[in-house]
């Protein structure tokens, strides 16, 4: 069995993330050839928080797939207030085959997947946003054919996203160096574990208050809001105290000259990114809005599939040359 829930990228060795990759690719190739793998079955999504790509992306993944899928708005359940997690976990597992959940702590995410039977993907919370990584590390692949021994310089805020893409970049052998404010700087312990982890992969992780640093020599350059969901009081504090850290066509400028730029999205033109950036010809904004869905298809077959259904698709073995 592949895992039993996706919560974290640190759950997972190097290999299964590698594999996760391996099979997103293939998804993405060959889409007809998995079109009844999770036939019949239901995914639950549970948002406390707003979405775009996340919701679209789960609803039109598992459609692809042959199942379905049933959106839960904050005002339906309302965690831990109406219902608490462990009745919600007790309930759902006995009519749907997965959860899918955003909110808020991430320990929520932790407990409804001790309560629930059923796996539980983590759609973001507070602290991270694996799903996002995966898909962006394959955006990276697909535009340097490589991931180990990249640079992909994290510049803003040290919030969910940048400790997603350490850990996944640990994983993968590919140097992460973030800039962010005093005080806006990632976790400790997120960044004591990369840098474990890439130790052994060959990567690195860094931190750095100089923006002029972790973009030098990056091959991708990567931002994000500086005003995450759920921050929205501090939101005027915080323009202040990042504009330094915005992503202008002067910054994107000290990458390497085929250097890629990177959003998860949703973006603030005018903030953390110019328009000259995110509209240039190396923004690769909307591709890797799309590979969410080829992402996260590939961790439903892994999560959800049944063991008979998989014997019967191609094998997604074939090694991609994602560690050289
Ligand atoms: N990147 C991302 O998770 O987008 P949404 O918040 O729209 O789901
Ligand atoms: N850091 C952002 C990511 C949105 C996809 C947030 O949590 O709001």
């Amino acid at each position: 069995m592949f895992a039993s829930d996706f919560l974290s990228i640190r759950d997972f060795t190097p290999a299964q993330i590698r594999h996760l990759l391996d099979l997103a690719c293939q998804v993405k190739a060959m889409p007809a050839a998995y079109s009844r793998s999770l036939r019949g079955k239901t995914l639950a999504l549970i948002f406390e928080k707003p979405s775009l790509r996340t919701r679209v992306s789960f609803d039109v993944g598992i459609q692809q797939l042959g199942g379905f899928s049933i959106y839960l708005s904050p005002v339906e359940i309302n965690l831990g207030k109406r219902e608490s997690v462990y009745d919600v976990a007790k309930n759902l597992e006995r009519m749907v085959q997965g959860i899918m959940i955003r909110t808020f702590a991430h320990k929520i995410v932790d407990d409804m997947a001790a309560f629930a039977s059923i796996p539980v993907i983590n759609g973001l919370t507070d602290y991270s946003h694996p799903c996002q990584a995966m898909a962006d590390y394959l955006t990276i692949f697909e535009a340097k054919g490589r991931l180990a021994g990249l640079k992909l310089a994290y510049v803003g805020d040290g919030n969910n996203v940048a400790h997603s893409l350490m850990f996944a970049g640990a994983q993968l052998g590919v140097h992460v160096a973030v800039a962010a404010p005093d005080g806006y700087e990632p976790d400790r312990v997120a960044l004591d574990w990369a840098r474990k982890r890439a130790a052994e992969t060959g990567g690195s992780c860094t931190v750095t208050n100089d923006p002029t640093i972790a973009v030098r020599d990056a091959d991708v350059v990567y931002t994000d809001a500086w005003t995450s969901m759920g921050q929205e009081a501090e939101a005027e504090v915080r323009r202040k105290i990042f504009l330094p850290y915005q992503v202008n066509a002067k910054l994107f400028a000290r990458a390497k000259v085929d250097a890629i730029f990177m959003h998860c999205l949703p973006a603030h033109r005018g903030e953390e990114v110019t328009d000259e950036v995110i509209d240039s010809p190396r923004s690769f904004v909307f591709q890797e809005a799309e590979n969410r869905l080829h992402a996260q298809k590939a961790i439903m077959l892994e999560l959800m599939r049944d063991e008979s259904v998989a014997a019967q698709e191609p094998s997604a073995t074939q090694e991609l040359e994602l560690v050289k």
